[in-house]
């Protein structure tokens, strides 16, 4: 355990995941270095991790995996029988560097798109969606109605958005709007449509840059949050 954040684990290591991004990633890569290794990221989903997650041998699929930041990082990840999936080529080079060191024994990793990738219905009790779904590619609804099918009954589903309703702040600082957003009332109605119980909602700001940490503090004044974080229990349909 760390004293940085509850659930987050192997901290002493964070140096050398970066050096060995910063090394082993292309040029047009190099700026991921930095935010991968930017632990504070990782902060809400490792903190709803430690409070929600007390089993081991859990099998887990990691959507849009990046370089493996939540499966050296993340606590109660360790132990976890997990499937990292990421289609883009430049990170599938870290699963065999960071096993090297010794990391990602009970990994496995599939270079793939998500969207066309397949699994044996109910294969996992814990499907993560950290950091992925502000692709302007990827549809919320679609991505958790074609992941419900290989999720057991009573399993877990974590996902993160981008606010709908705060998108007017970027747009009168004048910064370009990247992110897919989503209406937060929108989102808890259709996972209870789609047969999920909501059992922790947070806002989240775990960014590294001090600019977007004061924006996100003085969005929470107007008790609003630029991102949120859910975990939902899978009833079934
Ligand atoms: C910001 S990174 C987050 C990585 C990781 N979840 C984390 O939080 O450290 C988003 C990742 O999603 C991956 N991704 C986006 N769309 C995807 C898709 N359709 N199938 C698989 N991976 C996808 C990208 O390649 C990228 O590595």
């Amino acid at each position: 355990m760390s004293s940085e954040a509850p659930g987050l684990h192997n901290l002493g290591y964070v140096q050398r995941y970066e050096r060995i991004l910063a090394e082993n990633l292309p040029p047009s890569f190099a700026q991921f270095a930095d935010f991968f290794a930017g632990t504070q990221r990782l902060h809400t989903l490792a903190a709803m991790f430690d409070r929600h997650l007390k089993s081991k041998d859990l099998h887990v699929l990691n959507v849009g995996s990046g370089p493996f930041a939540t499966e050296i990082f993340i606590e109660a990840m360790q132990g976890q029988m997990i499937t990292a999936l990421d289609y883009t080529p430049e990170f599938a080079p870290f699963y065999t560097l960071f096993q090297q060191d010794g990391h990602l024994k009970t990994t496995r990793f599939l270079q793939a798109d998500i969207m066309t990738q397949e699994f044996a219905p109910a294969s996992f009790d814990l499907i993560i969606l950290h950091d992925i779904l502000y692709e302007k590619a990827l549809d919320m609804n679609a991505v958790i109605t074609r992941l419900g099918t290989y999720l057991k009954p009573g399993g877990l589903v974590f996902l993160d958005f981008v606010n709908l309703r705060t998108g007017w702040v970027w747009t009168m600082l004048g910064k370009p709007n990247r992110f897919r957003r989503y209406d937060p009332r929108n989102v808890r109605r259709f996972l209870e449509q789609a047969g999920f119980d909501v059992i922790d909602w947070r806002p989240t700001h775990g960014s590294k840059s001090i600019s977007a940490r004061t924006l996100h503090a003085t969005l929470r004044l107007f008790g609003a949050s630029n991102n949120y974080a859910v975990l939902a229990r899978y009833k079934g349909r």
